[in-house]
């Protein structure tokens, strides 16, 4: 008989948000005439801004002809996509990085997952804690760490964030390969100060490690002294990896396209010791598993950097911010005490109640569906994540609703 990956017998038994889900949909069938207000997984609400959908809708009629038509593309990405990443996310803020050195893909989420593959398995891994699960569960599948133990795979290196540090964590004091870093947070919406971004790349530098650094909310930083990009520090390009999305600024959740950056100086041992390109392994595994984004999806992504795109992506970020702006100042006045929601979407919130009761608490008695920060990790407990990726009017009747039930 056919044996599983015994890994996958380690993790809960469903992902947070399809844990979330389920729960939801049970209240929604128990309760018809309740109207749930979705505050939990960070899905975009707003339509897809018009140069994108412009472009989308041009690059359909060019496959209709013989002369447009286009079969498999390169997996990479087209290079007028690559092209326009590399200058306007980059060379446009003094970042060292060419076009050769993006990979366009249909996530963030599965780059970031699939990200370990190409290192080996008994890579020493830290992670933050509270963090995206998606890193530590594909490490869990990958078979890099031993059972879940109170809420922690043995084996990991956790990193604490709490209010004590702000939420952003330090450099840990032994050697570690792989430390995955995600600025602006999720689920906290801290960010590290450029200051805080250069220890670990020196960290990192120090101890031939590499960060996996998750920049997929970088649009929303308002404060222009919080770095963007890891590749904004003095030496990244020795240690690090980006991975960015057009998700969450561009509303591309169900659209799908993001781009990850390899420098092409990067480097690892192989296990005779060997120094090997890291980013010649990540274009054969990204070659070798994945066929490229829709040529329409690139044109519509590529779209976003025409001047038009632009304001209209700015329009975006500005209106699901102003959300942000709304669900801080409410829940400061009822005394809860959050962090981001300033230079980020989602808003990290102390509670008394332990997280999945108050996760229940808010879905009963104001039919809103939260994130408990429990789902993110044993730091996560007396935690609630809210995102700002609504519309207005759900904003601000959850916001009324909020009130009633903690006046
Ligand atoms: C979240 O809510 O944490 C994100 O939407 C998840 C994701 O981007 O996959």
């Amino acid at each position: 008989m056919a044996q599983i990956n015994d890994n996958f017998q380690k993790l809960k038994a469903s992902y947070l948000f399809s844990d979330i889900a389920k729960r939801v949909n049970a209240f929604t069938e128990a309760n018809p005439d309740k109207r749930v207000i979705k505050m939990g997984i960070g899905d975009v609400t707003e339509p897809l801004p018009e140069a994108c959908v412009r472009a989308f809708h041009e690059a359909i009629d060019e496959m209709g002809t013989r002369t447009g038509f286009h079969g498999y593309g390169p997996e990479q990405g087209y290079p007028f996509l690559r092209e326009a990443i590399a200058v306007n996310e980059y060379q446009s803020r003094g970042c060292d990085i060419g076009a050769s050195e993006i990979f366009v893909s249909d996530g963030s989420k599965c780059d970031s997952g699939n990200i370990q593959e190409i290192f080996a398995r008994d890579s020493r891994v830290a992670v933050p804690d509270p963090v995206y699960p998606v890193y530590v569960d594909t490490n869990v599948m990958a078979g890099r760490t031993g059972p879940n133990r109170d809420g922690r795979y043995e084996g990991l290196v956790y990193l604490e964030c709490n209010a004590g540090n702000g939420y952003i964590p330090s450099p840990p004091d032994r050697d570690v390969d792989l430390v995955y870093l995600c600025f602006p947070n999720n689920p906290t919406g801290a960010c590290a100060t450029r200051q805080q971004l250069q220890e670990w790349v020196d960290f990192a530098r120090d101890r031939e490690a590499i960060i996996l650094f998750d920049a997929a909310y970088q649009s929303f930083i308002r404060n222009p002294d919080i770095p963007r990009s890891i590749f904004e520090l003095e030496g990244a390009r020795d240690c690090a990896i980006e991975f960015r999305s057009f998700s969450k600024n561009a509303g591309f959740t169900g659209t799908r396209c993001a781009f990850t950056v390899v420098p092409e100086n990067l480097t690892a041992k192989s296990a005779s010791g060997e120094e090997v390109s890291v980013h010649k392994l990540w274009n054969r595994r990204h070659s070798t598993k994945f066929n490229g984004v829709s040529y329409p999806v690139q044109k519509a992504a590529a779209a976003i950097y025409s001047p038009e795109g632009k304001t209209q992506v700015q329009g975006l970020i500005d209106f699901y911010m102003e959300n942000a702006k709304v669900i801080v100042k409410t829940l400061g006045e009822l005394g809860f005490s959050c962090v981001g929601g300033i230079n980020a979407p989602y808003v990290w919130v102390k509670t008394d109640q332990p997280s999945w009761e108050f996760f229940d608490r808010l879905l009963n008695e104001a039919a809103i569906v939260c994130t408990p920060g429990a789902g993110f990790g044993t730091c996560g407990e007396g935690h609630f994540r809210l995102s700002a990726f609504n519309s207005r009017e759900n904003v601000e009747l959850a916001m009324e609703r909020i009130r009633k039930v903690f006046a």
